[in-house]
């Protein structure tokens, strides 16, 4: 699929690995509406991508929570009668709430994981991208031209140490990638799925550096990856209409 005149939507777009897409893409020459729930983060954003050279597409940003349906349904409406499409969903809005399942000192449990720690990271990395792939899907049926539906997991989706929130949920998003695959490509809407290692960003700075320090010695390169090469990936799967070549 062509990103040139496109629309890309990109959930969490304000900072880290979504506006580096979004930098990209402007570039390119697609249309581009950030949704973020953070509005200062928004509207600097939006500047910025506005004031790159040669960019003269449309850039807007939506404020909204992708855990909240309501708002879902809304935002998405709104893009799609703003920009007349969606071609392209990057859904990577996601937190981390890093921290160990149970701890324990002599023989005795002094913490536990609480619900409210394990079910905030689930309501943003796995019912938010449901909820956004789910609108962003509905509008690509109806539009006819069908489109891309890019998530973000991680390589934790394997399971990490302190993660089991996030890996859990990073888990799921494969199990939505491979599920939507085979569900939409009637409609002719693509799904992949990126799993980064260890991306230099906000997010891994509030890593702890034990957590951060256990990823950097299972990444065959050896050193934490830059924003722009997942935006490279992002690229690749919009554009090679081969894929998802096969589960
Ligand atoms: N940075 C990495 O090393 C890394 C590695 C693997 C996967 N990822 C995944 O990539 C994605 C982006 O990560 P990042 O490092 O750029 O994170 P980031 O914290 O820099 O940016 C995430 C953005 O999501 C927004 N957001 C958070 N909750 C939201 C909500 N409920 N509704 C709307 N927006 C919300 C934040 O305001 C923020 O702008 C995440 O899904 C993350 O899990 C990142």
């Amino acid at each position: 699929m062509e990103i040139k005149n496109n629309t890309v939507v990109i959930t969490g777009g304000a900072q880290g690995l979504g506006f580096a897409m979004a930098q990209k893409f402007a570039l390119m020459g697609a249309n581009i509406a950030l949704i973020d729930m953070a509005q200062d983060l928004l509207n600097t954003a939006c500047e910025q991508l506005t004031q790159l050279k040669g960019v003269t597409s449309n850039i807007k940003g939506y404020a909204a929570n992708v855990t909240n349906e309501s708002e879902v349904e809304n935002v998405f409406n709104t893009i799609n009668s703003d920009f007349g499409y969606i071609g392209v969903l990057i859904n990577n809005a996601g937190i981390l709430r890093d921290g160990m399942f149970i701890k324990a000192k002599d023989g005795k449990v002094v913490k536990k994981m609480s619900l409210e720690q394990f079910q905030s990271v689930i309501d943003v990395n796995l019912t938010g991208v449901f909820l956004a792939g789910r609108e962003a899907a509905s509008h690509m049926i109806e539009s006819g031209k069908g489109g891309v539906i890019v998530n973000m997991s991680s390589v934790a989706r394997a399971g990490n140490i302190g993660q089991t929130n996030y890996a859990a949920s990073k888990a799921g998003v494969v199990a939505l990638t491979t599920t939507w695959a085979k569900e939409l490509g009637r409609f002719g809407i693509r799904v992949g799925a990126i799993a980064p290692g260890v991306i230099s960003t906000a997010m891994t700075d509030a890593m702890k550096p034990e957590a951060k320090q256990r990823m950097l010695a299972v990444t065959p390169v050896g050193r934490l990856g830059e924003s722009d090469e997942i935006a490279h990936t992002a690229q690749y799967i919009i554009e090679n209409d081969f894929l998802p070549a096969a589960w």
